[in-house]
């Protein structure tokens, strides 16, 4: 008991070391061009929403370290049941976005990627998940 409350408060550390470190890399950004170091930059990208970022890159970059392996209980990508379960519970999908929106235990607002909008969470979501 101790021990996971212990791994939910490293976790949140974490995450929200995370956040401010890409706040940071934002901020040095010019408007429109978001670019991480380390990683390709696609310069297509913008703050605007003009043109969201892909499901696949929004979970690949936000979305894998927890929900690939099923960390602390998050309901695994491509695990229809489990997440056809959660969403029966939060009335569909939309319930499910809201949530994630909110954050719900181990599952950080946002799942802590700050600056992704509804729409790109929504694409996030239904790919993980296969709803529509
Ligand atoms: C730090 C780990 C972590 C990251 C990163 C993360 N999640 Fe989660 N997520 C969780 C955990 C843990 C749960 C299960 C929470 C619970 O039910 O106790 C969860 C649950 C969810 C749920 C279901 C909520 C519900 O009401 O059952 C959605 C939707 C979700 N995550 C979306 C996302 C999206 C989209 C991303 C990427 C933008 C993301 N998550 C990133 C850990 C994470």
């Amino acid at each position: 008991m101790l021990a996971a409350a212990a791994t939910l408060l490293a976790l949140g550390a974490f995450s929200a070391q995370a956040a401010t470190a890409d706040d940071l890399a934002r901020r040095l950004e010019p408007v429109g061009k978001v670019c991480v170091q380390g990683q390709a930059c696609t310069g297509a990208v913008t703050e605007s929403g003009a043109s969201a970022r892909a499901p696949d890159d929004v979970i690949a970059n936000h979305c894998t370290a927890c929900h690939s392996v099923g960390l602390l209980n998050a309901p695994k990508i491509g695990d229809a049941a489990d997440w056809g379960k959660r969403a029966q519970e939060q009335g569909g999908l939309d319930g499910l976005l809201a949530k994630a929106i909110t954050g719900v235990n181990a599952m950080p607002p946002k799942g802590a990627c700050g600056d992704c909008s509804d729409d790109e969470l929504k694409g996030a979501i239904e790919k993980m998940s296969g709803l529509k």
